[in-house]
């Protein structure tokens, strides 16, 4: 819980969208200086060449973790063109052996952030350790300057570099047929679409053998609004400007928001999930009704459902977008709740 502690101290600087979208918010209503250029919210310039710059600042990462600590963790380069990359976490175990992976995608609604971002950095620490798996999670490609599906792409790519055993952690200590895909925000975004691409791709991803996915408060949308993007305040965090903006930003160009990629429930495809569930893949989605993507994720919960695969939901009161990897109660919580799901893998 060290690592917690520590980062919580970054907390005023670290970037979770919400809590910098919440304070800068309240700060600003006060004042008669509200801004609701979610440019400015998110400390992002745009420049006439089609690109963002994220104001560093407002961005800092953290080395991986070396020394003695709940999980050891190194980066290691995916792929050099691209300059995509992974970190990877060993748990603080005397014999590591026959680990499951998580592979892992971080949140920052596919325009920013880093999984070196401190707090994700001490969720995925955490959830090496209190979970014994071994977790290696994607610095994917970020939009504008790479809209989707780069990052699927990236995602995608870094479960052929895990079946591929090229790195020495993944060797020695994992066991590819136990993965479990995950994410947070859009991460979860991502967890859901390239686990629906690998699940038509499991001949060639063989021996590595995906169980099932984690959507952590996964980041969806759609043209038409839900209850709860429209009724939360403002100042609940993640405004409609900021999430609106993310979607232009990271969308195909001209795709609009009821593109695949953001509205999952779009195209009634039955079809898509029959390997998934021959598979008996298990899908676990959290989230908590204070947050505004709230009645997306349990529409999609629903949704999956109906379409009969095998999806366990958790679903709390209140709370905000982003908690799942902020708070140490919620973090222990969410973490149980994968180990619950996962049983027959998890220890
Ligand atoms: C990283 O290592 C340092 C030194 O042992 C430790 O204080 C810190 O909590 C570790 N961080 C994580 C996230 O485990
Ligand atoms: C600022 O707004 C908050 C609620 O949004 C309110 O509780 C607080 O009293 C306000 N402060 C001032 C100085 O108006
Ligand atoms: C409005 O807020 C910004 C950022 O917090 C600050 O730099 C600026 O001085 C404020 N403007 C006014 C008129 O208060
Ligand atoms: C786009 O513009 C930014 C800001 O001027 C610059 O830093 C960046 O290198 C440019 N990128 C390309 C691909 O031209
Ligand atoms: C959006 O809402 C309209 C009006 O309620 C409805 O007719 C339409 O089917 C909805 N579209 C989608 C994609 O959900
Ligand atoms: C998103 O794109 C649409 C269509 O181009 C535009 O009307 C809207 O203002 C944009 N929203 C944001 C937040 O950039
Ligand atoms: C959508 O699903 C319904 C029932 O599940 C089916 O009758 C209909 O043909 C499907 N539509 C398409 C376009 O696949
Ligand atoms: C979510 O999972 C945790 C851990 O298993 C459990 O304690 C909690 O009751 C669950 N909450 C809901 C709303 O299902």
């Amino acid at each position: 819980m060290e690592a917690i502690k520590n980062s919580t101290k970054l907390l005023i600087f670290f970037f979770l969208i919400t809590f910098l979208a919440l304070k800068i918010q309240s700060q600003t209503l006060n004042q008669t200086n509200s801004t609701n250029d979610p440019y400015k919210l998110l400390h992002i310039i745009h420049n006439p060449n089609g690109t963002i710059t994220r104001i560093k600042e407002f961005y800092p990462t953290v080395p991986p973790n070396t020394s003695l600590s709940l999980a050891y963790s190194k980066d290691v380069s995916l792929n050099p063109k691209k300059k995509t990359w992974v970190r990877v976490y060993l748990p603080n175990r005397p014999e590591p052996i026959n680990l499951p992976i998580i592979v892992y995608a971080h949140g920052g609604g596919f325009i920013l952030l880093s999984t070196a971002t401190p707090n994700f950095d001490s969720f995925l620490s955490n959830t090496a350790s209190q979970l014994t798996v071994l977790v290696v999670s994607i610095e994917y490609r970020l939009a504008p300057e790479h809209r989707l599906p780069a990052a699927y792409d990236d995602v995608l790519e870094a479960l052929h570099w895990v079946k591929a055993k090229k790195d020495n952690w993944v060797k020695k200590y994992g066991d590819i047929s136990k993965c479990i895909l995950m994410g947070e925000s859009a991460g979860g975004n991502i967890a859901y679409t390239v686990g629906l691409r690998a699940s038509h791709l499991i001949n060639k991803l063989k021996p590595l053998d995906i169980r099932g996915l984690v959507l952590i408060q996964p980041f969806f949308g759609g043209i038409n609004r839900t209850q709860s993007e429209i009724s939360l305040p403002d100042s609940s965090g993640l405004p409609l400007a900021i999430t609106d903006l993310m979607w232009n930003l990271s969308l195909p160009l001209g795709a609009n928001r009821n593109h695949q990629y953001c509205n999952p429930i779009i195209k009634n495809g039955s079809k898509k999930f029959k390997i998934m569930k021959e598979l008996g893949w298990r899908v676990a989605i959290a989230g908590c009704d204070g947050d505004r993507l709230f009645d997306k994720q349990v529409e999609l919960y629903k949704y999956l459902k109906k379409q009969r695969v095998n999806v366990i939901g958790n679903f709390s009161k209140g709370d905000y977008h982003g908690v799942f990897v902020t708070e140490p109660a919620k973090i222990k919580m969410v973490l149980e709740f994968i180990r619950n799901v996962f049983s027959s893998y998890l220890s």
